[in-house]
């Protein structure tokens, strides 16, 4: 049995940026050295797991054909105990969550992987974070999840491959990219995964094709943007064409029918025409031009027609098979066979939380004397400026959400005032407390962001604070995500809990999970 003691073992891989860019790189080397090596005829058994202790579970809660079989094929080649399971015939149809089918899975095997495909989005994150420290507290090593596809987020394994096969193209020069991403990107999370799987190339310019209805999410083009990648858009693929500046690289995807809402739907056989290509267009391709897809083309209205698969724009075919070696390459790290000769960055630490609690000066001029009911306060703390400038009924909410948030059952009082300006806040002093806990300052903060916070002693405001948004929120009761697909959201009754960070520089939050953006008003129920 080979030694399993690789730097990857037990990792996940929820999203593309799971894996640092010289790990996915790392991941391409060994993929291309096993399918070298295979192609050789060789035995490549330094890649294989060859536990039979190993479980290999394949969890597909949405239809699947390539991704699920090249799954089964790469665990055979591991030579591991790999079991299937499918929405239709275990007891996930039994109303049963799958944090607990996981969990009780666990159980069964020293050591288990698990390839999960659900459209509860950000399953796998949550199921890392959560049923890792779990196991490791019970006796079993760290599992480690694989998204093999969640909803329309992601679906690292799909961009591994793809990258591979576009590397693969260009002779394994990372150096520039220039491709056209077309059809469905607004449902389609094969392309969603591209905003970080591209950063495999040094220079991307990226073409997006698709009509209004279909186009890209605003936040993975921003992503892009922000990964240095040149975006382009364009409405369909005549105005591409048209435009002169064609890649020559095309990545098309199938219209997502199950994920779209009806109005969507509706028109989806003219959204169709638009990213479907035609016999006249051929003449206008770039020369050496490559057409790729994920699969599955719907045989009855495909994107690329059948005309095409026996011409040279046809790499979909080698593309697909591509997934057989960048999964068991996968696979491979995460059970600890490969990755003892890894040399290069690894994943960053998270960043340090921004500092939100911001010590204000203490004006002379305007002196406020607080009081508790008609007595002023003598000493204590007094929350100031709480939602000024909002409609009353507003304030008097964010009063009360402060109190129950807080837990401030003591001797104290609030009110509506108005404020230098003429608009009313709000205002809580509690006399008998003279801190509060970093925890209870986050929780300020996050309730009521921009309020202030006021020591008085003999009267006095002798100290200032002023409370920012707040870098994390998260462990309220009633904060929920809006993404009703994610696996945080309270329908689904999995229990996970609800995290959000806040977007450096700005006052969106993210979901944790499924990394839907919010505003700060959206997070609360
Ligand atoms: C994709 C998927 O499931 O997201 N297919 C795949 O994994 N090969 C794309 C699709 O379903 O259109």
């Amino acid at each position: 049995m080979t030694k399993r003691n690789g730097r990857f073992k037990g990792r996940s891989v929820g999203v593309v940026g799971d894996l640092s860019l010289d790990e996915q790189r790392y991941l391409y080397a060994k993929a291309r050295e096993l399918k070298a090596e295979t192609a050789a005829g060789g035995e490549a058994s330094r890649f294989r797991i060859g536990d039979p202790d190993y479980s290999a579970y394949l969890v597909f809660l949405e239809n699947s054909t390539r991704t699920r079989e090249s799954f089964r094929n790469a665990a055979l080649f591991h030579r591991v105990r790999a079991t299937m399971f499918d929405a239709a015939t275990s007891s996930f149809a039994k109303n049963e969550s799958l944090t607990d089918a996981i969990k009780m899975l666990v159980g069964y095997a020293p050591e288990s992987c698990f390839v999960i495909r659900s459209k509860l989005e950000g399953a796998c994150s949550w199921l890392a974070d959560y049923l890792g420290p779990w196991a490791e507290r019970s006796g079993y090593a760290r599992p480690s999840f694989i998204n093999a596809g969640d909803g329309k987020h992601e679906h690292p394994t799909q961009e591994f491959l793809d990258e591979f096969s576009f590397l693969e193209q260009l002779g394994w020069d990372d150096g520039r990219i220039h491709l056209a991403l077309l059809g469905d990107l607004h449902h389609g999370r094969t392309v969603h995964s591209k905003a970080d799987g591209l950063r495999a190339f040094r220079e991307v310019v990226v073409d997006l094709v698709a009509p209004p209805e279909l186009a890209m999410p605003e936040h993975y083009a921003e992503k892009m943007r922000r990964n240095g990648f040149e975006v382009r858009t364009y409405g369909s693929i005549d105005e591409y064409l048209a435009s002169g500046k064609a890649a020559s690289i095309w990545y098309f995807t199938r219209l997502q029918l199950e994920r779209m809402g009806e109005s969507v739907l509706e028109k989806a056989p003219a959204l169709r025409k638009a990213v479907t290509f035609r016999k006249d267009m051929t003449d206008k391709l770039p020369s050496g031009t490559r057409f790729y897809h994920p699969l599955p083309r719907d045989r009855l209205a495909p994107v690329i027609p059948g005309f095409l698969d026996d011409t040279p724009l046809n790499a979909w075919d080698a593309q697909s098979a591509n997934g057989y070696y960048t999964r068991a390459a996968l696979m491979g790290m995460l059970s600890g066979v490969l990755g003892d000769d890894f040399e290069g960055e690894g994943l960053a630490a998270p960043a340090a939380d921004e500092e939100f609690v911001l010590e204000a000066p203490v004006s002379n001029s305007a002196k406020p004397e607080y009081k508790v009911g008609i007595k002023p306060v003598e000493s204590g703390l007094v929350i100031d400026h709480i939602a000024p400038g909002a409609p009353v009924e507003q304030i008097w909410n964010r009063i009360d959400k402060i109190r129950r948030v807080l837990g401030l059952n003591v001797r104290s009082s609030h009110g509506v005032y108005h404020t230098n300006s003429g608009d009313f806040k709000g205002i809580v002093s509690v006399p008998d407390l003279l801190s509060f806990g970093e925890k209870d300052l986050k929780r300020l903060g996050a309730v009521s962001p921009g309020c202030t916070l006021n020591l008085v002693k003999d009267r006095e405001v002798v100290k200032k604070y002023r409370l920012g948004m707040p870098p994390r929120i998260y462990n309220f009761d009633d904060i929920a995500c809006r993404n009703e697909l994610c696996v945080s959201h309270p329908s689904h009754q999995e229990h996970v809990e609800t995290s959000f960070s806040r977007k450096k520089g700005t006052d969106t939050f993210v979901c944790r999970w499924c990394e839907r953006e919010h505003n700060y008003s959206e997070i609360w129920i």
